[in-house]
C-alpha cells in the first residue's frame, strides 16, 4: 500500500503534480470520431461546437489495417482544431495490443498539452492503471506537458467489475469510468447481441390471473453493474458514465437507457451517432421542474439544516444535499449553455 503522502507526488521528475480535485467540466456526452476517415475529421471543428467532449477512437470499430492512420488522423485533427472549452479525449488500443505503446508515446509527444483524457479499454484491475500512470508521467516529463493527462477506464470485463473499487482508487489520475456493455456481455457470456439497452426476454412476469393475459415488464440488464460503478466512482470522487447504445434506429430506447443511468448517478454517456448528441444533452442536463424545486429547497434552508415543508413535502439536511446536487449541476450546465441558464432562471 502506497503511503498517503506519496499518493499525490508526480511519478516522474518534471511531470506535473496530480490533481487533488478533478477540474469541473460538463461532460454530458463523449462524442466518438473515427479519425482514420478524412470525411469525419473534416466535421470535427463543427462537432466540437455542439458537444462537451470529442473523442478520437483508436480501438474497436477501427480496422486493424487502419490503426496507424487513425492515430495519425487523431494527432492531425487535434492540432488543426481549436476545441475551446470542449474536452479532447482519445480511446487508445488495449494494453495487450501491438498498437498501444505507439498510441501513447506518439500522442503525448505530439499533442500532450492539448489532450485532456485517455480512455483505457478493457481495464482488468489497478495494475493496468498503474502501468499507464507511470508511463504517462515519464512522457509528460520528457515533453514538458503542463497539466496531468487523466485516465478514464472502460468497465467491460468480468474481472474489471470484480476489481471496480481498486480501479477507481488506483491513482489521482483517474477521471472516471464508462460501462462497456458489448465487451462486458461477451466477457460474462451474457446471451445478448445488443450493444447496451434492455432485452425483451429479461423481464418479470406478473402472476397468473385466470385466463387474462399476463403482463411482463422488461428489467434493466445493466442496473447491477451501473450501481457498482456509480458507488466505486462516487466513493473516490471520480465520474461514472453510461457507455454506448448501439441501436441508432431506436431513439426512445437510447433515451431511456441514458435516463436510467442519469438517475442512478451517471454524469454522461457516449454518442456514437449525431442523433444521440441531442438525447444526451437533454437527459444529462437536469430537468427544469426539478431544478426549480431544488432551488426552492436551497432557498428555504440557507444553512442546509433544520426541517421545512415545501409543497407538502418534508425537507431536511439530507434533502438539502439532494437539492444541491441538482442545483450545482444546473449551474455548470448554465455556465456552458446560456439558453439553459435562462430556462433554469440562473
Ligand atoms: C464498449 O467499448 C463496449 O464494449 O461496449
Ligand atoms: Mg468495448
Amino acid at each position: 500500500m502506497k503511503l498517503p503522502r506519496n499518493f499525490f507526488k508526480p511519478l516522474a521528475i518534471g511531470a506535473p503534480a496530480p490533481y487533488r480535485e478533478l477540474p469541473v467540466r460538463l461532460e454530458r456526452m463523449i462524442h466518438f470520431v473515427p479519425p482514420h476517415l478524412e470525411k469525419m475529421r473534416a466535421k470535427v471543428p463543427d462537432i466540437a461546437k455542439q458537444v462537451d467532449v470529442v473523442l478520437g477512437n483508436l480501438e474497436d470499430a477501427i480496422p486493424s489495417d487502419a490503426k496507424e492512420a487513425a492515430r495519425k488522423g487523431f494527432i492531425e485533427m487535434a492540432k488543426a482544431t481549436d476545441f475551446g472549452d470542449t474536452g479532447l479525449w482519445t480511446r487508445i488500443n488495449c494494453l495487450n495490443s501491438p498498437w498501444v505503446l505507439d498510441d501513447i508515446v506518439e500522442i503525448v509527444g505530439e499533442i500532450g498539452n492539448k489532450l485532456d483524457v485517455i480512455m483505457l479499454p478493457k481495464v482488468e484491475g489497478a495494475w493496468d492503471i498503474h502501468y499507464l500512470d507511470q508511463l504517462l508521467a515519464q512522457l509528460e516529463a520528457k515533453h514538458g506537458v503542463e497539466k496531468p493527462i487523466l485516465i478514464h477506464a472502460i468497465l467491460e470485463t468480468a474481472e474489471g467489475v470484480n476489481n471496480v473499487e481498486a480501479i477507481a482508487s488506483a491513482s489521482p489520475r483517474m477521471h472516471g469510468m464508462s460501462l462497456g456493455p458489448a465487451d462486458l456481455a461477451a466477457s460474462r457470456a451474457m446471451k445478448t447481441t445488443r450493444v447496451g439497452g434492455g432485452h425483451p426476454d429479461y423481464k418479470v412476469l406478473a402472476d397468473a390471473d385466470g385466463d387474462n393475459p399476463r403482463s411482463g415488464y422488461q428489467q434493466d440488464l445493466w442496473h447491477y453493474t451501473v450501481g457498482r460503478m456509480v458507488d466505486a466512482c462516487a466513493a473516490n470522487g471520480i465520474k461514472p458514465f453510461y457507455g454506448p447504445f448501439g441501436d441508432f434506429s431506436d431513439l426512445a430506447a437510447c433515451e431511456s437507457q441514458f435516463r436510467n443511468a442519469f438517475l442512478q448517478g451517471c454524469v454522461g454517456a457516449w454518442s456514437l451517432h449525431p442523433t444521440q448528441i441531442e438525447i444526451a444533452k437533454r437527459v444529462f442536463s437536469p430537468d427544469p421542474g426539478e431544478v426549480a424545486f431544488a432551488l426552492k429547497i436551497v432557498e428555504a434552508m440557507p444553512d442546509g439544516s433544520g426541517a421545512v415543508m415545501i409543497d407538502g413535502k418534508m425537507q431536511d439536511d439530507a434533502t438539502w444535499k439532494q437539492a444541491k446536487v441538482i442545483v450545482d449541476l444546473a449551474k455548470i450546465v448554465a455556465a456552458k449553455d446560456p439558453e439553459m441558464g435562462k430556462v433554469y432562471g440562473l
